[in-house]
């Protein structure tokens, strides 16, 4: 089954597959300087979505979670995709080192797993991506954004109409 509208800007994936279908259809209408930051607990689908967002720019190499590297950089697509793990980082002042500053809201997209904790420390402006598990069944996620910011708004509404195209749905919410 398809990615579907639940309702605006709630969506349901019913597979690894239906979220790597979502990061490419947002792949089409990201732009330099967006931020994506991905919310869930461990192993919700983060890096699965943005597998699915690099090869919608179009850089098919590999996507795993940046862990040890904290950044990986996928430039061979329409845009560079800056993925960013703060997984394991403790302290604020680590960002400076993993080259975040450099990038973060003027260069290509950047994805932030676990990136909410630094919420203070980065930039405001962002689209916050919310994967929830379902605990009736493994396999689906609900995926939420909410956005910060003006662009981050205009890229919401962009995706919750994508998606109503591709789901079918119709006037749900
Ligand atoms: N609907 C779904 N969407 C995404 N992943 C799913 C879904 N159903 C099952 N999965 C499985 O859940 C796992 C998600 O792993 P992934 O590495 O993307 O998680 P993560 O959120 O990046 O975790 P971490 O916080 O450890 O980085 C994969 O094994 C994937 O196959
Ligand atoms: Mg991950």
């Amino acid at each position: 089954m398809a990615l579907q509208r639940i309702d605006a800007c709630r969506f349901a994936s019913s597979s690894v597959d239906d979220t790597i279908a979502f990061g490419e259809l947002v792949a089409s209408l990201v732009e330099d300087g967006d931020v994506l930051v991905l919310t869930g607990g461990l192993g919700v689908g983060k890096t699965q979505f943005t597998k699915g967002l690099a090869r919608g720019l179009g850089d098919e190499r590999p996507v795993t979670s940046p862990t040890f590297s904290l950044m990986a950089v996928h430039d061979g697509g329409r845009i560079p995709l800056f993925h960013f793990d703060l997984y394991r980082l403790e302290h604020a002042y680590e960002l400076e080192d993993t080259g975040i500053y450099d990038v973060l809201g003027y260069e290509g997209v950047c994805v932030l797993e676990w990136g909410e904790q630094f919420q203070d420390e980065l930039t405001d402006a962002h689209l916050s991506i919310t994967l929830t598990r379902d605990p009736d069944d493994a396999d689906r996620r609900t995926i939420a954004l909410e956005a910060f910011g003006a662009r981050a708004d205009a890229l919401a509404v962009g995706i919750d109409a994508a998606v109503g195209r591709i789901s079918g749905a119709e006037g749900m919410g």
